[in-house]
């Protein structure tokens, strides 16, 4: 392994994987799903999954990364040649590639409200009238592909210039960003008539949730997606590391960061919501069309906070999409022995391509191609989320908690004499592989794939 890039800083690290944590799970996706999982309820369960699996498996990330010096697929054959672990690699890398297809899309529509914001488009549509704005952008066909491409590129061009030069130093940059325009915004957002409401929503919990299966097959979701689990993002991240990091308390920063930006975007989005009357529950549309019709109500200032919204989420956004484009071009610059340059180039190419059937599937000309009945955004995205990661998950839980010796899993976590060890240790034995066995099992009973 000689030469092999590494990080700066053990700062450069920690910001790196927040800024892979910190996206558009933490914004968009967590708001959608909480909206739709009754708020308070959803985020408490959400928080417990976090501590319960999330933790374990984000620090056995960390813990397979340094050891091997590798990317997600060697990380396993060279502790364990041979063995079917390596099959936790396979998941990471198809879900990563997969995932940041998609992703691609998501974060190019923010792209284009950012820019329909500052010519003054978006501030000019009627009240009422975001969900028409909404869906003939991305159902036509030239637009979503346009600022799909255009992020990729952004994307491509960072990891192009390697770990210190590329990843590190944008993440240097924007995480600080991230957090100052969050915490401006939540200020704003909690001073608006009728906030309170917002905050009951997030906070106070209707009990009976906790029996409902689904929410809490919602929560597990979440936390492996908000955390980069199973995607080998994180075990990508963690090979650049050299030994004189303590990787314990590097991944309860993570966790803590990255569930506390979340929150915080809580804050930011469900004051506004209530405080206007809308409701939070719409799905994947509330920080397209819901938050609009908010900023819309506003008046004047509205324009600037969705201005600053959406250049907040698209950075989220960017420093995601890096760490899930790095997957891959580690993966094929030691398999294929290519220079990093090549291999930015070739893979993001191809990533953008198999995004591009996902942009035109949401009302545009590949709307009805559908695959198990869904849309083929809908379907790659269902498929990485319900199985690759849980599955990736899984492997990973095992692969440190039973295929590890238990004393090399402690010193190559920097647990040794702790005593969290056996508690980690048992966590990734039984507790979340049961957790994981019976979220996934939920997903083969509810998902449309098997109806
Ligand atoms: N964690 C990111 C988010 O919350 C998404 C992501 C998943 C990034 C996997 C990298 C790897 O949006």
């Amino acid at each position: 392994m000689n030469g092999r890039e590494q990080w700066a800083s053990k700062l450069g690290f920690i910001l790196a994987a927040v800024g892979s944590a910190v996206g558009l799970g933490n914004i968009w996706r967590f708001s959608y799903v909480a909206g739709e999982s009754g708020g308070a309820a959803f985020l408490l369960i959400y928080v417990i999954c976090i501590f319960l699996i999330g933790l374990p498996v984000l620090l056995a990330e960390f813990t397979i990364g340094r050891k091997g010096q590798t990317d997600v697929i060697a990380a396993f054959t060279s502790k364990a040649p041979g063995k079917p672990w390596v099959l936790g690699g396979f998941f990471g890398l198809a879900a990563s590639f997969f995932i940041l297809s998609f992703y691609g899309v998501i974060a190019g529509w923010v792209l284009y409200y950012i820019y329909s914001y500052f010519t003054g488009t978006a501030g000019a549509v009627e009240e009422g009238g975001y969900g028409d704005f909404f869906e003939s952008f991305i159902g036509s066909s030239g637009g979503p592909i346009f600022w799909q491409v255009l992020f990729m590129a952004i994307v491509i061009g960072i990891v192009y210039f390697g770990v210190k030069k590329g990843i590190e130093l944008s993440n240097k940059i924007f995480m600080p960003l991230l957090a100052v325009i969050l915490l401006f915004l939540a200020g704003f957002s909690l001073t608006l008539d009728g906030a309170s409401e917002g905050l009951q929503f997030l906070f106070s919990p209707e009990w009976s949730a906790f029996g409902d299966a689904e929410v809490w097959s919602a929560a597990v979701g979440q936390a492996f997606f908000t955390l980069s689990l199973g995607m080998g993002a994180m075990i990508t991240y963690s090979s650049y590391l050299s030994k004189d990091n303590r990787l314990p308390s590097a991944a309860g920063t993570v966790v803590v960061l990255d569930t506390l930006f979340a929150i915080v975007a809580g804050l930011v989005i469900f004051p506004a919501v209530f405080s206007f009357g809308i409701d939070p529950g719409d799905g994947p549309g509330l920080i397209f069309v819901t938050l609009p019709e908010v900023f819309n109500l506003m008046g004047g200032g509205g324009t600037v906070f969705a201005i600053f919204f959406f250049i907040l989420v698209a950075l989220a956004a960017l420093s995601s999409a890096i760490s899930l484009l790095e997957v891959s071009v580690a993966f094929v610059m030691r398999k294929f022995n290519w220079a990093r340059k090549q291999a930015a180039l070739v893979v993001g190419l191809l990533i953008t391509a198999v995004g591009i059937p996902s942009a035109l599937s949401q009302g545009g000309p590949l709307t009805e191609a559908t695959i198990a009945g869904l849309p083929f955004l809908d379907f790659v995205d269902t498929l990485t989320d319900m199985y690759f990661l849980p599955l990736g998950g899984l492997m990973i839980a095992l692969f440190v908690g039973w295929g590890w010796r238990r004393e090399d899993a402690f010193r190559e976590s920097d647990l040794t004499g702790s005593s969290i060890a056996p508690l980690w240790i048992w966590f990734l034995r039984i507790v979340a592989p049961l957790g994981i066995l019976w979220i996934l099992y939920l997903n083969v009973v509810n998902t449309p794939f098997f109806q």
